[in-house]
């Protein structure tokens, strides 16, 4: 009975994650789906707790370190997701996806320590799978951590390559001779494959760039998915196997998608070293920019009938989200048509402006995708970018030789002006220049982007 109550329960949990993954695919429904997900996770666990019992018809007995756990990890996670920037939350991310790796290839490590002799080779393929999967998911992601904090550099070094390619082979070779029975002392071959996939997970992301890093961390919780799905198989728990496959694929997808908003194959991803710390063109070796003034500026958008906001990192960096909105809401009271244009690489994580401009209150209904806003931008009297840079950068069109080549960009050109606030004549991630800024129809206003953007308001009441 109550082996079928649980049952039931997985059953919920799994059923939840998939609702609430689906929810998650719009940003109106995202924080109930989020809710779901996490009631799903809640009744799993519990049911866990209370009804599992072990092949010797036992319940659990270990309920103080069970509760210990969970109070820790409870305390931890809420401080730290309360605390988290929003700019920050790749890192967080990063930091959660490798504790998953972690345990994943902890549980592999505790039953390969209680294999007895005679099981299976598939018995022992997943527990193989789960711990070396898992360990470099967790050291990949510490790793990922350590650069997108700021705290680690890109690090390439000569035979990188090679090694990266000597390294996976060497595991999979051992793990075959691990499998086959060939080695007289399998445990130690275990620990020297994990020591390896530990050393692989640090030495495949230590060359990856900066820019590139949300890729990597959505493909480390992809491997941590399949990590976790391997421990579901091996205890034969189906919410830990519905869960891992679901963010094995998902986060599978999502990279993919990244991909192709980059215009980017994943290889040229892994070894290229786009966006990482290599030194832009000297500002100013492409000609001569203009700068437009407050008033000039405020004047101009007061006085236009259509304008387009373009959001970037900038804005993330600046929390000038509501300082945003308020603007918007400005120019709408005064009879001018805004939208946004939102592109699908903006930021620093996937749909990083929908969920900033949301916290601002702003309607879904005046995001524009880059398809969209690309056939607005001709009709569109000003285009106001703040803090966005690598996705309006021209030379994605028109520059083969430049990294973010072939990358559909917002074509804001197109509009009949340009404004791009922003600090200074620095590049964006990608770390090249942008042959925008010295275009007839843009002009720079210059300055961090809540402070321009309150100004802008103050002039345009006075107008
Ligand atoms: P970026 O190209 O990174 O440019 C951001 C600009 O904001 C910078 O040029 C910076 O110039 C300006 N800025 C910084 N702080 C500011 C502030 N307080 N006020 C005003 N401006 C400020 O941003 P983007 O156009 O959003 O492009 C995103 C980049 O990240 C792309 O290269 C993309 O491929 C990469 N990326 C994104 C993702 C996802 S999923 N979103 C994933 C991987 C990679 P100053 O320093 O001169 O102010």
């Amino acid at each position: 009975m109550e082996t079928s109550i649980l049952s039931v329960c997985y059953l919920i949990g799994s059923v939840c994650f998939i609702i609430g993954l689906k929810m998650l695919s719009h940003p109106e429904t995202a924080r109930r789906g989020n809710q779901v997900s996490a009631t799903g996770m809640g009744i799993s666990i519990l049911g866990t707790l209370l009804l599992y019992r072990t092949d010797n018809g036992q319940h659990l007995h270990n309920y103080g370190w069970i509760a210990g756990s969970l109070v820790i990890g409870a305390v931890v996670g809420t401080r730290a997701a309360r605390r988290v920037k929003m700019t920050a939350m790749p890192e967080l991310v990063s930091i959660f996806n490798g504790m998953g790796g972690l345990c994943a290839a902890l549980i592999s490590t505790l039953e390969f320590g209680r294999l007895a002799g005679g099981e299976t080779v598939l018995h022992l393929l997943i527990i193989l799978a789960g711990a070396l999967i898992g360990s470099i998911s967790f050291a990949g992601s510490m790793i990922a951590y350590g650069k997108l904090s700021g705290k680690m550099k890109d690090l390439t070094f000569p035979g990188q390559q090679v090694t990266n390619l000597v390294v996976p082979a060497l595991i999979l070779l051992l793990s075959v001779g691990l499998l086959c029975g060939i080695s007289v002392t399998p445990a130690i071959l275990f620990y020297i494959l994990l020591a390896l996939s530990l050393c692989y997970g640090v030495l495949f992301v230590l060359p990856i760039g900066g820019a590139d890093m949300p890729v990597v961390i959505s493909l480390l919780n992809s491997l941590t998915g399949v990590a976790t799905a391997f421990g579901g198989f091996l205890y034969n728990n189906q919410v830990m196997l519905t869960g891992g496959i679901l963010v094995g694929s998902a986060c599978a997808i999502l990279t993919l998608l990244m991909c192709k908003a980059m215009n980017r194959s994943l290889k040229n991803v892994l070894i290229g070293s786009f966006g990482g710390t290599k030194a832009a063109a000297l500002p100013g070796t492409q000609g001569t920019y203009k700068e437009v003034s407050i008033s000039d500026a405020a004047m101009v958008l007061g006085y236009a009938h259509k304008v387009m906001i373009v959001p970037g990192y900038g804005l993330a960096v600046a929390q000038a989200q509501h300082t945003c909105h308020e603007l918007e809401k400005l120019l709408s009271d005064k009879g001018v048509e805004v939208k946004y244009a939102i592109h699908p690489v903006a930021g620093r994580m996937p749909g990083h402006m929908n969920v900033l401009l949301a916290e601002a209150n702003v309607s879904y209904d005046d995001l524009l995708e880059t398809e969209q806003s690309n056939e607005q931008f001709p009709t569109t009297d000003v285009v106001l970018i703040l803090g966005a840079n690598d996705v309006v950068n021209p030379a994605a069109e028109n520059d083969p030789s430049s990294p973010i080549y072939g990358m559909p960009i917002l074509e804001v050109g197109k509009a009949k002006m340009v404004i791009v606030n922003k600090r200074s004549m620095r590049p964006g991630y990608a770390g090249i220049d942008n042959q925008l800024f010295f275009q007839p129809n843009t002009s720079m206003l210059f300055g961090d982007a809540k402070g321009v953007l309150q100004q802008l308001i103050n002039q345009i009441k006075a107008l």
